[in-house]
């Protein structure tokens, strides 16, 4: 076993082994995922439990896929229906389902950090399904098992990563992930949506796309995050486009089998050309929410097997 963290709570502070050996995982099940019994009994009697204090279709749809298809059995905490309206705090409220003995709590949380303060709290296992602007760090995993599959390798390849980076979890925890895995990043975005230390994250910074593309192996697109802006950071969404938005003319600055990837949700016309988002020629978007399935698989497995040593070591 080549994952030995209880929870996964960034990308952050991991190695390329450790990566490699989730990636190497997740890969067994986009098989699985493709036949047509795709049930497996791995989890059969483990509880997972979704506890989401913002939005997701994705994260949360494929956590719950993800579980039930190991056999667990998986409860969508609905929080606006919830103790938390009662003013139950986040602590309070997964210290409850702590005691109901989950095995795996996947959350979701606005704020940066919270995910990692309820582990502490906890002895289930904790995987971070977004927190703030900090990390998501299963959506930096399945993007790499994308890239993975598509290139054969993350070693050596240039990747772009363009828009929102200030608010963007996606975009640290793939910067973190490339980083690790000797892929060359870029951030390309207009200077009021990165952060002010952004080389400091080991990346090159672009504030103008045809650059920043420019023979690029893969272009990450992501969403203006208008839920976490406090003022106008764009002059208008029009503008935005114009500068920033991908489109094919833009995109033929990057190679010519440069692959095309957004984490989702896209707004179409603003950080994309629709045409260009659904060109299936050129964008694996829809292959990213494949292998979200697979990757939630081989993380809630490899943590409830965790969880099962460290009960096991301590009984
Ligand atoms: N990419 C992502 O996290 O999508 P959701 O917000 O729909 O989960």
């Amino acid at each position: 076993m080549s994952f030995q963290h209880r929870h996964l709570l960034g990308i952050q502070g991991l190695g390329p082994t450790e990566i490699s050996f989730l990636l190497d995982l997740s890969d067994g099940y986009v098989e699985q995922n493709r036949s047509a019994d795709k049930k497996k009994s791995s989890l059969r009697g483990r509880t997972v439990i979704n506890l989401f204090f913002e939005s997701s279709t994705r994260t949360r749809t494929s956590f719950e896929l993800a579980g039930k298809r190991l056999g667990a059995d998986v409860i969508n905490m609905q929080v606006s229906a919830s103790s938390v309206s009662k003013g139950e705090t986040l602590i309070d409220t997964a210290m409850t389902l702590n005691a109901m003995h989950a095995d795996v709590l996947v959350v979701r949380h606005p704020d940066s950090g919270a995910v990692e303060l309820l582990s502490k709290k906890v002895n289930c296992a904790v995987i971070n399904g977004g927190d703030g602007s900090h990390e998501h760090p299963t959506q930096a995993l399945l993007d790499a098992l994308t890239i993975r599959r598509r290139k054969g390798r993350l070693a050596g390849l240039t990747v772009a990563i363009c828009g929102d980076v200030l608010h963007s979890r996606v975009a640290r925890s793939n910067i973190h992930l490339l980083n690790i895995m000797g892929a060359q990043v870029r951030v390309v975005a207009p200077r009021t949506l990165l952060p002010s230390q952004a080389a400091r994250l080991g990346v090159e910074v672009f504030h103008d796309m045809r650059a920043g593309l420019k023979d690029c192996d893969i272009v990450m697109m992501l969403r203006i995050q208008n839920e976490r802006m406090r003022g106008n950071f764009i002059p208008s969404i029009r503008e935005y486009f114009h500068f920033f938005g991908l489109d094919y003319e833009k995109l033929a600055m990057a190679k010519p089998d440069a692959l095309i990837m957004h984490p989702g949700p896209m707004n179409r016309g603003v950080e994309i050309d629709s045409d260009l988002a659904d060109d299936y020629e050129r964008s694996v978007i829809r292959e990213q929410v494949e292998m979200g399935v697979a990757v939630r698989m081989a993380c809630l497995e490899v943590m409830v097997d965790n969880l099962a040593r460290d009960r096991d070591a301590h009984a």
